[in-house]
């Protein structure tokens, strides 16, 4: 990429042009068509407008002649021609018009992404994009954040914020790990005890919390502005004990457990003989799956050394049909490749100490893989020894570690094509507040989004390093915290 380009995630091609660029400034035109999604996608892209500093612009239907033009405009054909369609984009600048091209309003967005990246402020003082030519589509189809809400409660303040950030690195899932042994953060219809007696916790008396039904919606209608779907997860069958918390009926002896608060992994679990289980497990399963616009919801299926294969297997079996029967796909830990998932369902792989035969052999069988390597890709881990939060059990992930590794080869004989992505995760147990869950997050949600996006033979560290350099601008400007790695120059 030309140096003093900066765009992150790298592009497959771009090219700068000379010249002076399109100057833009209040009056300049943004021509969308009349889909509804391509207006409201327009709407976006006229508040930015404002909001970095262009000034108001006039949307138009037709081209009308002006000389400075942002034109947004669907064309099957746009894009390099051997990717997908389904997120493929270019755009080309010249003194007079930015043209964005895509087959699908998510690639217009991305386009958009990549325009608002190139902006510069000329010494005049006017916003200008310089000319250029971008070609552009991701390797892989899933590029993910897993966020852990139960450990640590975050509003929907917050999250929309980690929204944002997602957007701007073309990232397009947010997976919501709701529901822990610390507390439960959804409410669900058929079991409104979950959150009156088990959202109230938190990590060592944090406060707690937790989505009603509406700030779900509006959590998932931001993600969906940005081209983000959300992955719910409910935790079984381990991790329960806000559950058994909440409902006594899922212990053995009938009484409720005690509120957990402390930081230890692997204690709670259900169990399959007792007749409450199986009703728990379906009617919440098909709760979070109506409440989820999305087609995937996870099940979670991690940490349960108190099962033995054949209960798991059997706990496992009633949520994995539950989501099924809703017409979802099931997400879950890479634990449940033991047990009998549908063809297309995606295991998340995140524990390098386990084997990985069985993932390969559920490979074979039609599962596909999410890459999330707890030594590349779990964000909750400490940046190095001195580093005040965050955990040390799969080491320590400083910027270039998070960004030099290929997803392709974690796994070795696990084929290439079973790979579908990438996610990043950030557990909470050391994160009470968005601050301390930005910093851990940036920079290297970014190296991680171009692990995602950018084919190994358009990326490299150096590269990357000084392009992620001039995205400290962008999070100073929105006010959230990060952490200056010693990796770069910042
Ligand atoms: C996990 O980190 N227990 C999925």
């Amino acid at each position: 990429m030309p140096e003093s380009l900066s765009i992150v995630p790298a592009p497959r091609y771009v090219e700068l042009g000379d010249g002076p660029g399109l100057a833009l400034g209040g009056g300049v035109g943004l021509l969308v068509g009349a889909d509804p999604a391509e207006i409201a996608l327009g709407v976006y892209v006229a508040r930015l407008a404002e909001r970095i500093g262009i000034g108001p612009v006039d949307m138009l239907a037709l081209d009308d002649g002006r000389d400075q033009l942002i034109e947004l405009r669907l064309d099957p054909a746009a894009g390099p021609a051997d990717s997908d369609p389904a997120e493929r984009y270019s755009v080309v600048v010249d003194r007079r018009r930015a043209l964005v091209r895509a087959p699908t309003v998510a690639g217009l967005y991305y386009g958009v992404v990549t325009l608002r990246q190139t902006l510069r402020t000329h010494p005049a003082g006017y916003v200008y994009a310089p000319v250029l030519r971008v070609e552009d589509a991701p390797r892989y189809p899933w590029r993910g954040l897993s966020v852990d809400v139960a450990r640590h409660f975050f509003p929907v303040e917050d999250i929309e914020l980690v929204i944002s950030l997602m957007g701007y690195y073309k990232l397009n899932v947010l997976h919501l790990h709701l529901t822990d042994d610390q507390g439960w953060r959804l409410d669900v219809p058929s079991r409104p005890g979950l959150v009156e007696r088990s959202a109230g916790s938190a990590v060592h008396g944090a406060r707690g919390g937790y989505y009603t039904a509406g700030e779900y919606r509006r959590i998932v209608t931001f993600a969906a502005s940005r081209g983000i779907t959300v992955v719910p997860e409910v935790d079984i069958p381990g991790h329960v004990n806000a559950a058994l918390h909440a409902y006594g009926e899922l212990t053995p002896s009938g009484e409720p457990t005690e509120a957990y608060t402390g930081i230890d992994v692997g204690f709670s679990r259900l169990t399959a003989g007792l007749p409450a289980t199986g009703p728990f497990l379906r009617d919440v399963f098909t709760d979070v799956a109506a409440m989820t616009p999305g087609p995937y919801v996870h099940l979670g299926g991690d940490e349960v050394p108190t099962l033995d294969p054949a209960e798991y297997e059997a706990l496992v079996g009633i949520a994995h049909d539950a989501v099924r029967d809703a017409g979802k796909t099931v997400v879950a830990w890479q634990e449940a490749a033991t047990a009998p998932l549908a063809p297309g369902s995606v295991l998340q792989y995140w524990d390098p100490r386990d084997g990985h035969e069985a993932i390969i052999a559920a490979a074979a069988a039609g599962c596909r893989v999410l890459m999330s390597p707890g030594s590349r890709a779990y964000l909750d881990m400490k940046y190095d020894a001195h580093y005040p939060r965050g955990l040390e059990w799969a080491g320590h992930i400083e910027l270039r570690d998070a960004y030099d590794w290929d997803p392709g080869v974690v796994i070795p004989g696990l084929p290439l094509e079973s790979v579908v992505g990438v996610e990043a995760a950030i557990w909470t147990e050391t994160l009470a507040t968005v601050d301390e869950l930005t910093e851990m997050l940036l920079p290297r949600l970014t190296a991680l989004a171009e692990v995602a996006w950018s084919v190994p033979a358009r990326r490299s560290w150096d590269s990357y390093r000084r392009r992620v350099a001039a995205h400290r601008d962008y999070w100073d400007q929105i006010g959230v915290r990060w952490y200056p790695s010693p990796h770069v120059n910042w």
